[in-house]
């Protein structure tokens, strides 16, 4: 693929994520238009996040100034799913089932899981140079970053977190196929799409950023589930983008073996 082209691709995939999160259901739409993929450090600019942005890095300070955390997971909605909170209502079985599922596989580990539905990578960019997302004082011996659309961004997040934790291990998780259009039943099975170039362009800046530094940072892709021979795999995918109950518990399988390997080195301070 060109880089004109693959530019291009990126910037779809970054107008779709923010489609996507102007369409969860429960979540107020953006006040903004599509304006493409973030290229630098951005705060969520929908009035809704500043308090979830909040509530996290004012987690994280508490757990800091304690005992801090050994792994930390940033992401978007993907990891989100895995805190067992719900958007819509009261918390529901399914959500508590989709927690206890994540604790199981990583409860030899203290965790945290970083992650806003909806997000960019520039505003993952944003959350832990400036948004007290990252710690200052006990630094994480693993951080797994799972976030769509702009590997220039996750590149520099990569870097910024290198630059103040060098021993910190990173694991780095493909962007997962997706539907075109998940809350349009006519497109959102449908894969390959608009989005699979663009999806491996990324995934491709990803490798490449693991390969140029294989001491500190793993690239994983788990992704293969939730695609079949006629598209996106109802078996393990909810709504054509989100994995459903198994298929979260695949990609938390799948990353637990990296995340195993980094972990047993010795803490990062
Ligand atoms: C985000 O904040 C809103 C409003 O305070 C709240 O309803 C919602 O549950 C929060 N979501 C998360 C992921 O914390
Ligand atoms: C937790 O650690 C123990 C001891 O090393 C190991 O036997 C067990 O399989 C681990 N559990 C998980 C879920 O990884």
């Amino acid at each position: 693929m060109s880089g004109a082209r693959a530019a291009a691709a990126m910037l779809l995939l970054g107008c779709a994520l923010q489609r996507c999160a102007a369409q969860l259901p429960g979540m107020l739409p953006l006040p903004h238009a599509c304006t493409g993929a973030l290229n630098g450090p951005a705060p969520r600019s929908d009035l809704r996040w500043p308090a979830n942005e909040t509530k996290l890095s004012e987690g994280l300070r508490q757990a800091d100034e304690a005992k801090g955390v050994d792994l930390i997971f940033y992401g978007d909605s993907i990891f989100w799913e895995y805190n067992g909170d719900n958007l819509n209502g009261p918390v529901t079985k399914a959500d508590l089932q989709r927690k206890a599922i994540f604790q199981g596989v990583f409860k030899n580990y203290s965790y945290k899981i970083m992650a806003l539905p909806g997000d960019q990578s520039g505003n993952l960019l944003w959350r832990v140079q400036t948004g007290g997302e990252f710690p200052t004082i006990h630094m994480p011996k693993t951080v797994v970053i799972l976030i769509g659309t702009n590997d220039l961004t996750v590149t520099q997040t990569v870097k910024y977190i290198h630059g103040n934790s060098p021993k910190t291990q990173i694991v780095l998780v493909g962007v997962l196929p997706r539907g075109a259009q998940y809350w349009d039943p006519a497109q959102a099975w449908i894969w390959p799409n608009r989005y699979t170039d663009a999806i491996a362009a990324v995934n491709a800046g990803y490798y490449a950023l693991a390969q140029s530094a294989p001491e500190y940072i793993k690239y994983v892709y788990c992704g293969k589930p939730y695609t079949n021979d006629q598209g996106m795999n109802p078996d393990n995918v909810e709504d054509g983008v989100h994995p459903n109950q198994i298929g979260l518990e695949l990609l938390a399988a799948c990353m637990k073996k990296d995340i195993d390997v980094d972990m047993g080195s010795t803490r990062a301070n």
